[in-house]
């Protein structure tokens, strides 16, 4: 692909597409449902505006300041009910206080914000197995289970120790290690940065999809030709299984919302 071509990721992700874009000097637009994937973004897509000494100034600051605890309650989502030991958690809870009020750019805070995101698996009782998550014999969930099997006769589940559990303000500074090596030997790329843009929302609502789609023509045309001949193909005679039936009607909301725009 050459500039001026756009380049639209649907399901951004962790923005890999749209940074490699970036990179490579083309604009890109991405749309991603789960929220953190906004967080994941700003943090990455500001990489060469982080100044390594002021990320050297606020490890320093991690490493001499003794965490404190929180009141505050972690945002729970059920699978994470008792992932982390409850002085981990308050501990989680006060970085993330103290990173909000010090006196830094937002790209930082972003960051910070990124970093604490991405050692929650180091400092909990999980340990991540392909899709699976694998819980620590020591975790409330895993104690809780087993003392209800034991009541009714049944054995233990077979006990799993996670190998290491990092304290939080270590797993906070190896990370912010990693990214400081990173920041201070840039990869190289061919110096033109191309825009971008993450829209937070799902790629099937009406107006992800339209700020979206709106910025790229080209690829919008290709996707409705390839719609089209799809569902041609399907109502074809080649494909007659594919011929839908009066309960099997064809897919084509996506299609219409994008035609309504009159892309
Ligand atoms: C495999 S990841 C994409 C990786 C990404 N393309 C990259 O370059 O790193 C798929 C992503 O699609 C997101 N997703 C799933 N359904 C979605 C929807 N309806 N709208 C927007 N994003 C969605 C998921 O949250 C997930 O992060």
């Amino acid at each position: 692909m050459q500039p001026p071509q756009h380049v639209f990721d649907p399901f951004a992700g962790v923005s890999t597409t749209l940074l490699v874009a970036r990179e490579c000097g083309l604009d890109a637009t991405g749309i991603e449902v789960m929220p953190m994937g906004e967080i994941i973004w700003r943090a990455k897509s500001q990489l060469e505006r982080y100044d390594v000494p002021e990320l050297r100034a606020i490890r320093e600051w991690i490493y001499s300041t003794t965490p404190g605890e929180s009141q505050r309650r972690f945002p729970h989502l059920p699978i994470t009910q008792y992932a982390f030991d409850r002085e981990q958690e308050a501990q989680l809870m006060w970085y993330d206080e103290r990173f909000q009020q010090m006196d830094i750019g937002d790209n930082f805070k972003a960051l910070l914000k990124f970093i604490l995101l991405s050692i929650r698996e180091d400092i909990s009782y999980t340990s991540k197995d392909g899709q699976f998550l694998r819980w620590d014999s020591r975790s409330g969930k895993v104690r809780q289970r087993n003392a209800k099997r034991i009541a009714n006769g049944k054995m233990p589940y077979k006990p799993f120790h996670k190998r290491t559990i990092l304290p939080v303000q270590r797993a906070i500074l190896q990370a912010l290690d990693h990214i400081i090596l990173d920041v201070s030997f840039p990869a190289s790329s061919t110096g033109v940065n191309g825009k971008q843009e993450l829209i937070v929302g799902s790629v099937l609502d009406a107006p992800a999809a339209r700020a979206g789609l709106g910025r790229c023509r080209d690829y919008v045309s290709a996707l409705l030709q390839s719609v089209r001949l799809y569902q041609n193909l399907c109502l074809g005679v080649g494909f007659p299984r594919c011929r839908p039936t009066s309960h099997a009607q064809p897919q084509t909301k996506s299609v219409e919302l994008y035609r309504g725009e009159q892309i």
